[in-house]
């Protein structure tokens, strides 16, 4: 009697890992079901306004970066440009439409500075060519990797790292998740 009622908790215990949720990479430390839970992801994954790339993505992780980024973020006012497709302006009170075909790829102009291209770079396919580490001392402390304009100033300038300075390390990974799993797109015509 014993004997058997050890064998079925054996048995329902191996049933129950076997239920779990398998995932293309493993769950890292801090990769919680809160997140999957909160409707953030799943808010995400509907709001992202290209299709994504979801092989070897952390995907819980991907639809947080797509909340962050295109709901919280505000990326694509600077790094989408034009920001709308003919037709879809809000501000012209048409039903918004993201420019997908530069989605994220940049070209806004402001004064001497243009916004860059965040898309996944050939062949690394890292966003705008950096890792995690790079992505994230840029959120942090505005480094120029490219150092485009060192007569004006090494740092980054209009881009809000001032504020984005104050995100988790996990949101950031998250942002990076979320731009390492969109199409690539080339800038269009560069425009204030
Ligand atoms: C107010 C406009 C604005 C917003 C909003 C903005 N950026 Fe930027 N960003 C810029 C500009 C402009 C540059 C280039 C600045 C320069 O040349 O000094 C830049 C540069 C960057 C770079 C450096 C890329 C490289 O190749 O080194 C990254 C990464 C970046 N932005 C990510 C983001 C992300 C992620 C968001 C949203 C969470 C965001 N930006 C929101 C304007 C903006």
């Amino acid at each position: 009697m014993r004997f058997n009622r050890s064998i079925i908790l054996v048995a329902a215990c191996a049933a129950a890992v076997l239920a779990l949720p398998v995932r293309s990479q493993a769950p890292l430390a801090d990769d919680t079901h809160e997140n999957e839970g909160d409707g953030r992801v799943v808010k995400g994954f509907a709001i992202a306004p290209v299709p994504l790339n979801l092989q070897g993505r952390n995907r819980p992780l991907v639809g947080l970066g797509s909340y962050l980024v295109n709901a919280v973020g505000g990326c694509n006012d600077c790094h989408t440009h034009p920001n709308f497709a003919a037709g879809g302006d809000p501000y012209q009170g048409q039903p918004t439409q993201i420019n997908t075909a530069n989605y994220l790829a940049g070209g806004r102009q402001f004064g001497p500075f243009v916004s860059r291209n965040l898309t996944p770079e050939a062949p690394s396919g890292r966003p705008a060519g950096l890792t995690l580490a790079q992505f994230t001392d840029v959120l942090r402390n505005g480094t120029d990797y490219d150092n485009l304009h060192p007569q004006i100033s090494p740092l980054l300038q209009v881009m809000p790292w001032p504020v984005y300075h104050n995100l988790t390390d996990h949101d950031i990974r998250a942002i990076y998740e979320f731009l390492s799993a969109i199409p690539h797109a080339e800038t269009g015509p560069v425009g204030p």
